[in-house]
C-alpha cells in the first residue's frame, strides 16, 4: 500500500465541531494533556469537551492528534452494535440470506458483539454516529454484509473476518473531515468532490493512528470506493491491485444501498450485471447465492411508479447526446486540448462508450413502443426496470464526470478547463464551475504521494 498521509496536528474544525456536538449529549473528556507544538499546554487531562475547548486548540499545530487525547462517556459497545444489527436483520429479511452463517460458535451477532475498541477508537465511532441518524444503520448494515460475503468468500480467514467487522463500522469514518454541507446529498460542485472524494484517505489514516488497526482493516477503509474496472476513487485502481477485503467492502457498500430500497433482488440484479467487470465476478456470483433462498421465500413485489419514467429515459438520451457534442468540439479545436488531455478525454470518451454500450443493451430504450403491446402488470415491471436502469446509467456517468474532476484538478488551469467541461457534460450540469480551479489545485496538493 502507498504512503497514507499522516493525521494533521492540527485539528480539522469539521471534526472538532462533531466531537463539540456530541459534548451536549455525552460526556467528552480529555484523555491525557494538550500541548501545542510549540511546547504550551493548552488543555489539562481530566477538563472536560466543550465548545471553549474548540477556540483553545483549533489554531494550533498539536505534539498528538486531538483524536487521540479525548475519550468519550458512553462509546458504542458490542450491545448497541447488536442491537442496531437485529433491528436491520428485522426490517429486511434479505440480509439475514447474507448474514445467517455461523462459523464454529463465531456469528455476525458474535462478531460484532465481540468487537474490542480502544477509548480512542470507540470515540471516533461515537463522533461518527451522532453526526446522522443514519449513520450507525449504514455503518452496521455494512459490516454485516461485508462479514457474510467475507465467509462465503474465504471461511474461517479470521483476520479477513475481523477486518470486514470493523472495516464495516468504519469505512466512512473520514467524512468526519467533510464539511456536512457536501454531506446533504444533491449535487457536489468540483470542490465539494475533490473534498469528499479523499475520505476514504482520511479514514484509513484515522484507522491506523487512532484505532490502531491492522493493515488489511486500513486497506479495506482506503479502498471501499474502488472498482474492479478502475473506475473507482480515491486511486483509480484496477482489480487484483485493490486487495480482497477492499474488493467485498466496497461490494458491500454498494448492497447496503440497495438492500434498503423497495424490490431489492431486482435492483441489486440490475446493478451488479449493467456493467460487467466493476466488481470481482467471483463475488458477484456468491452474492446472488447468498441471496438466492431469501429472494424464492420472498420475491420482489413491484408497484406502479408514480413519475414519468420515459422522461426519465429521454434525459438520458441528450446527455449522451451533449457529451458527444462536446467531445468532438474539444477533439476538433486543437487550442483546447494538449496531448495529456487528448490521452484523458479519449479515455474517459471509451468508458462512456461502454457506458452507451451497457444502456442500450438493456432494451429499456424502446420501452415507450410497449404501451398497447404489454399488459398494466408488464408494463410496471418494465416501467420499475427502465428505472432503476436509469438510476445505474445516471450514476455510472457522475462517477466519469467525477474522475474527470479529480483529473482536472492535477492539471494547470488552461487544461483542467477542457476535461471540467466534459465533466459537466457528463453529469448533467450545465455550465462549467471553471471558477473553482483556484480551490480545486489548493485541494489537490493535499493528496499524498
Ligand atoms: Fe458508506
Ligand atoms: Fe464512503
Amino acid at each position: 500500500m502507498s504512503a497514507l498521509p499522516s493525521v494533521p496536528s492540527q485539528a480539522n474544525r469539521h471534526f472538532l465541531e462533531a466531537v463539540v456536538n456530541l459534548s451536549e449529549t455525552q460526556e467528552i473528556a480529555l484523555s491525557e494533556d494538550v500541548y501545542s507544538e510549540k511546547g504550551v499546554k493548552l488543555l489539562a487531562r481530566g477538563a472536560k469537551v466543550s465548545a471553549a475547548m474548540y477556540a483553545k486548540v483549533i489554531s494550533h499545530k498539536l505534539v498528538k492528534p486531538i483524536e487521540v487525547c479525548i475519550s468519550a462517556g458512553d462509546p458504542p459497545s458490542g450491545a448497541m452494535l447488536v442491537r442496531v444489527a437485529e433491528q436491520v436483520l428485522d426490517e429486511l429479511p434479505l440480509l439475514a440470506g447474507i448474514c445467517s452463517w455461523t462459523q464454529g460458535r463465531v456469528t455476525p451477532m458474535g462478531m460484532l458483539s465481540k468487537c474490542k475498541l480502544s477509548a480512542s477508537a470507540g470515540t471516533l465511532l461515537a463522533v461518527a454516529f451522532s453526526r446522522s441518524e443514519n449513520a450507525a444503520r449504514h455503518a452496521v448494515m455494512t459490516s454485516l454484509i461485508a462479514m457474510g460475503i467475507a465467509n462465503a468468500y474465504r471461511y474461517n480467514d479470521s483476520q479477513l473476518m475481523a477486518a470486514m467487522c470493523l472495516g464495516g463500522l468504519f469505512h466512512d469514518v473520514g467524512e468526519l473531515y467533510v464539511d456536512p454541507a457536501v454531506l446533504g446529498g444533491g449535487k457536489l460542485t468540483a470542490t465539494q468532490w475533490m473534498s469528499y472524494a479523499s475520505h476514504p484517505i482520511i479514514g484509513a489514516a484515522l484507522a491506523r493512528e487512532v484505532c490502531g488497526f491492522d493493515s488489511t482493516t486500513q486497506r479495506a477503509i482506503l479502498e471501499h470506493h474502488e472498482y474492479a474496472d478502475g473506475f473507482g476513487y480515491p486511486r483509480s485502481l484496477r482489480a487484483q491491485a485493490i486487495s480482497p477485503a477492499g474488493r467485498i467492502l466496497s461490494l458491500a457498500e454498494i448492497l447496503s444501498a440497495l438492500v434498503q430500497k423497495p424490490a431489492a433482488f431486482s435492483r441489486i440484479d440490475i446493478a451488479l450485471k449493467i456493467m460487467p467487470g466493476e466488481h470481482e465476478p467471483e463475488l458477484v456470483t456468491l452474492v446472488n447465492e447468498l441471496l438466492r433462498d431469501a429472494r424464492l421465500a420472498s420475491p420482489d413485489k413491484v408497484e406502479a411508479l408514480q413519475h414519468d419514467v420515459n422522461a426519465n429515459v429521454h434525459s438520458v438520451f441528450l446527455r449522451i447526446a451533449d457529451v458527444l457534442a462536446v467531445y468532438d468540439e474539444l477533439m476538433s479545436k486543437t487550442s483546447a486540448a494538449t496531448p495529456a488531455v487528448r490521452a484523458i478525454l479519449d479515455e474517459a470518451f471509451d468508458r462512456f462508450a461502454e457506458v452507451q454500450k451497457a444502456f442500450a443493451s438493456t432494451g429499456v430504450t424502446g420501452l415507450a413502443s410497449l404501451d398497447g403491446i404489454l399488459d398494466e402488470d408488464e408494463l410496471d415491471e418494465s416501467r420499475f426496470e427502465a428505472h432503476c436502469v436509469f438510476n445505474e446509467i445516471a450514476w455510472r456517468l457522475q462517477r466519469l464526470s467525477r474522475e474527470l474532476v479529480l483529473k482536472a484538478g492535477k492539471m494547470s488551469e488552461g487544461e483542467s478547463r477542457a476535461l471540467l467541461r466534459m465533466a459537466n457534460a457528463l453529469a448533467g450540469t450545465p455550465e462549467p464551475v471553471v471558477e473553482e480551479m483556484q480551490d480545486i489545485a489548493q485541494d489537490a496538493a493535499v493528496e499524498p504521494s
